[in-house]
């Protein structure tokens, strides 16, 4: 079986982390993790990018050698993916032995073809986005937009990868690979970017300018450019791991979609005889007050902060459930409260609760099996063959939000059962009917509950061991089955009770708005 290889964007390692990483990880884990369920043998890489300016300029500032910085960012990189679950298989950095020798060994093989040629290069370079600019890039009045940062002119000789001579290839080969680019529509941009004809890729810097990167093999006086450097850890991870490349899925933001890796990166792996991804997924943004969050600007957010405060699954859950995978999002903590109160604390909460507290009261700890299914119970199996169906094709086409939406609204559905059902009335009888339809709602709340666990087991994969180990359920080695509706639990002992998401206190009122109170 051909694995199935996801890979996250590589950071850079010039400040810590934040929640536009944290959301890639999660949102790669997610789809890493729902693979798994359905079989597939998967791969997940993820790891640092560790080369460049930025991060030669980010060490200089603290006065300490670049190396030093990159092993204290990349652990915090890496202690980031442990704190939010991550599954990947492996961690690459740029700086590695193991990286370096893939890079001078495709670098010297495209040399040696007649790909790279030494030229001199005049143009603008920005080191934020550590990309060589074009007079296109400028805004109608001639600036530069404020995603590059600060903008430099550079005048130096150079080598030069023979981009241009590819370009109607990739251009052929975009038109016969419709679905290359998730969302479609930027397959579109991009082939509309290719209108026009491409500038051959710079490729090296003098080491006098740049010392921190991997020496050019065929000229120990450049380095590499960082991004072709960068790129190449998609390969070089499991160059030496049969049967995984070509990877599956790259997962990447939108801003280094176009032109790293919808041009240059097919157009490298094309050169030097290498198989191409089977696709791009390019995510959007999470913005604050309408700007991109970024380590440069500095108004990003600790997500580790709210982990702390909410837990891992909330963290996660949340940031699946807001995005539309591809669209931008504003990041508020009124939203994240509205979420974690509405959907955890009271839907999914209330339906733990009263499914352990009834159990526990009328069916001594013990789930019964269901005895009677009349329209009640049959519309609540039918919700959730239909919730279920939907769910799994939205998560195949990356619809995690939606198929989150779905889930939540069977969840609800199950409460409204429990009220029209109302055990606690029924517990009251002594008729035989009533025991029955007692034993049956009882059966059918725990039921539901372990389906509905099911299907968040991606997003939130320890909530949904902690509702099983309640429910005294082990679940089977095949998720697929485990999502039909079949009275598992019968006979099963749960626990008394599981808080998972405690109410937070209400958010205190930010200090510059409250009134001026007595001095104490
Ligand atoms: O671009 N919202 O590294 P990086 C969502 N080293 N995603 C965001 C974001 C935000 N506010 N800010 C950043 C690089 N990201 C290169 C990649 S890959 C061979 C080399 C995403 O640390 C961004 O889009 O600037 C990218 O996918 C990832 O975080 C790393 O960004
Ligand atoms: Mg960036």
């Amino acid at each position: 079986m051909k694995s199935f290889y996801i890979t996250t964007a590589i950071d850079y390692v010039n400040g810590s982390p934040h929640l536009g990483h944290a959301y890639e990880k999660v949102l790669t884990d997610v789809i890493a993790r729902f693979r798994r369920l359905m079989g597939d043998q998967v791969h997940f890489l993820t790891g640092t990018d560790e080369h460049g300016q930025k991060v030669q300029q980010s060490a200089r500032k603290r006065g300490i050698p670049p190396q030093q910085l990159c092993d204290e960012v990349s652990a915090e990189f890496r202690a980031l993916c442990a704190k939010l679950n991550i599954s990947n298989d492996d961690f690459i950095r740029t700086t590695e032995e193991r990286h370096k020798k893939v890079v001078r060994a495709v670098l010297q093989q495209l040399f040696d073809k007649g790909e790279i040629y030494k030229a001199e290069y005049r143009g603008f370079y920005s080191t934020r986005q550590e990309q060589f600019l074009q007079e296109k890039d400028r805004l109608p009045d001639g600036s530069w937009p404020e995603i590059y940062g600060e903008v430099t002119e550079i005048v130096e000789p150079n080598y030069f990868f023979k981009l241009r001579a590819y370009q109607d290839w990739l251009v052929e080969f975009l038109r016969g690979h419709e679905n290359f680019i998730f969302p479609r529509y930027r397959q579109k941009q991009v082939l509309e970017f290719l209108k026009e004809p491409l500038n051959d890729l710079c490729i090296s810097r003098p080491r006098e300018r740049l010392e921190w990167g991997i020496p050019l093999p065929f000229d120990e006086n450049y380095v590499t450019y960082v991004w072709f450097d960068a790129l190449i850890n998609y390969y070089s991870a499991v160059v030496d791991k049969p049967g995984i490349w070509p990877a599956t899925f790259h997962v990447i933001g939108k801003d280094i979609l176009m032109p790293p890796h919808a041009v240059y990166w097919p157009i490298m792996l094309h050169a030097a005889g290498l198989a191409l991804p089977q696709g791009l997924l390019a995510h959007g943004w999470w913005m604050t007050s309408g700007a991109k969050m970024s380590k440069s600007t500095g108004n990003a957010l600790n997500p580790l902060d709210l982990v702390d405060e909410f837990g891992v699954d909330a963290f996660r859950y949340f940031l699946i459930r807001e995005m539309n995978v591809g669209q931008d999002s504003d990041f508020t903590r009124e939203q994240f409260l509205a979420r974690y109160n509405s959907d955890l604390a009271n839907d999914l909460g209330n339906l733990i609760n009263r499914t352990l507290n009834m159990t526990n009261r009328f069916g001594g700890a013990q789930v019964p099996a269901a005895e009677v299914a009349e329209e009640p119970e049959r519309e609540v199996h039918a919700l959730w063959d239909k919730t279920r169906d939907e769910a799994l094709t939205l998560c195949e086409g990356f619809q995690f939000h939606a198929a989150l939406e779905r889930t939540f609204i069977f969840i609800k559905s199950i409460n409204a059962y429990i009220e029209k059902r109302a055990p606690w009335k029924l517990g009251k009888s002594v008729e035989a009917a009533d025991q029955a339809l007692l034993r049956t709602s009882l059966a059918t709340m725990a039921e539901a509950l372990r389906l509905a666990a099911a299907l968040l087991r991606a997003v939130m994969p320890a909530t949904t061991d902690k509702i099983n180990s309640v429910l005294g359920y082990t679940p089977g080695a095949v998720w697929r089955e485990e999502l039909n509706w079949g009275n598992r639990l019968v006979g099963a002992k749960v626990a008394e009770s599981l808080v998972l998401f405690p109410r937070p206190a209400p958010t205190p009122p930010a200090v510059g708005n409250k009134p001026a109170g007595p001095k104490s």
